[in-house]
């Protein structure tokens, strides 16, 4: 792997991965992956369709046995026996928002956040509880009264921010979105990019940024990683990857979409916001594409039936 910026303090890693091999079925995914990502960055990952984001997040977080390789977050080693004792407590020091989002459909919003409080806080009184959930729905830019609401009743990116509340509710220092602003409108998807460096900047995160929105990478990740060939090929900022004669990175970022998402960031203050459309890295933003994102965002939830199970080991809806 290219670091482009390596000149930091090994202690200022919270996550570790080193040497990660991943397959299915013999099917390799990723093979002697490295990734270091540091304390206080928003690191945004992207890599093709199928590239293996969502599967080093789950490796990442432990719902993912690797073939080879270690993963150290906050100085645990993931998967090691020592570590097996303090694995929930670990589990507690982050949130995730899955690709699906993941909510549970016959949970309230609110109740959906409580899950984890009652996993984790199991002598917590009912009314601290609701209280909690309450202000990390608040917190995510929902109204009170959507704490109240069922999933279904929610359009997508209020199941964003309902997922993001849920993931914030253990008041976590490293925050896992995967693919957050998929599906969402512009002014959406922008408003969750603000949301997100917001909470970062407030709450002092770590944020683990899956994402092919090329708006979102411009707009609020400190640092990139690109995964291809089954590795990480290169970490750094935009314009650092820039430099890299990569072809891959060259189409990504310097194509016709890419250029336009630079320009939406360079746009004055003032203009009008949305001139744009936003960008995904992915071929031609055609409406159908949005289209096909929205139908993912409606994807069933996960039913009741799950509710009881640790959330942590939940799969993506
Ligand atoms: N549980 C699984 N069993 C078998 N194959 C899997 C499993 N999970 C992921 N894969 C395969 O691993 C590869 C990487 O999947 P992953 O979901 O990580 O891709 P991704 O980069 O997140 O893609 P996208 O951008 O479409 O979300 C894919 O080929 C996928 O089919
Ligand atoms: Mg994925």
């Amino acid at each position: 792997m290219t670091d482009l910026t390596p000149a930091h303090p090994e202690t200022e890693y919270p996550i570790v991965v080193e040497g990660l091999r991943n397959s299915f079925d013999g099917y390799v995914v990723h093979e002697n992956l490295s990734l270091k990502v540091r304390k206080g960055e928003v690191l945004g990952v992207v890599g093709g369709s199928g590239t293996g984001k969502s599967v080093l997040m789950r490796s990442i977080i432990g719902l993912q046995q690797p073939d080879a390789g270690e993963v150290t977050v906050l100085g645990h080693r993931m998967g090691a026996e020592e570590d097996e004792e303090g694995g929930i407590d670990l589990r507690s020091r982050w949130g995730v928002l899955f690709q699906g989002g993941a909510l549970f459909s016959t949970l309230t919003v609110g109740e959906n956040v409580e899950v984890p409080l009652r996993q984790f806080y199991p002598d917590m009184t009912d009314t601290l509880r609701s209280e909690i959930a309450r202000f990390k729905v608040r917190l995510s830019g929902l109204s009170g009264e959507a704490a109240f609401k069922y999933p279904g009743e929610l359009s997508g990116g209020m199941r964003k921010r309902a997922g993001l509340a849920r993931a914030l509710a253990l008041d976590p220092e490293l925050l896992f979105l995967d693919e957050p602003t998929a599906g969402l409108d512009p002014i959406g998807a922008a408003a969750f990019d603000s949301l997100t460096r917001e909470l970062k900047e407030t709450l002092g995160l770590t944020v683990f940024l899956i994402t092919h929105d090329l708006d979102t990478l411009y707009a609020i990740c400190d640092r990139v990683a690109v995964l291809a060939d089954k590795k990480v090929i290169a970490v750094g900022t935009i314009d650092e990857l820039l430099a890299l004669d990569h072809p891959w990175i060259q189409e990504y970022f310097n194509g016709p979409r890419g250029r336009a998402a630079l320009d939406a960031k360079d746009r004055p203050a003032g203009a009008p916001v949305h001139e744009v459309p936003r960008q995904s890295g992915l071929g031609p933003a055609q409406p159908e594409e949005r289209i096909e994102a929205d139908k993912s965002d409606f994807a069933p939830d996960i039913d009741d039936k799950r509710a009881g199970m640790d959330s942590a080991d939940r799969t993506e809806a």
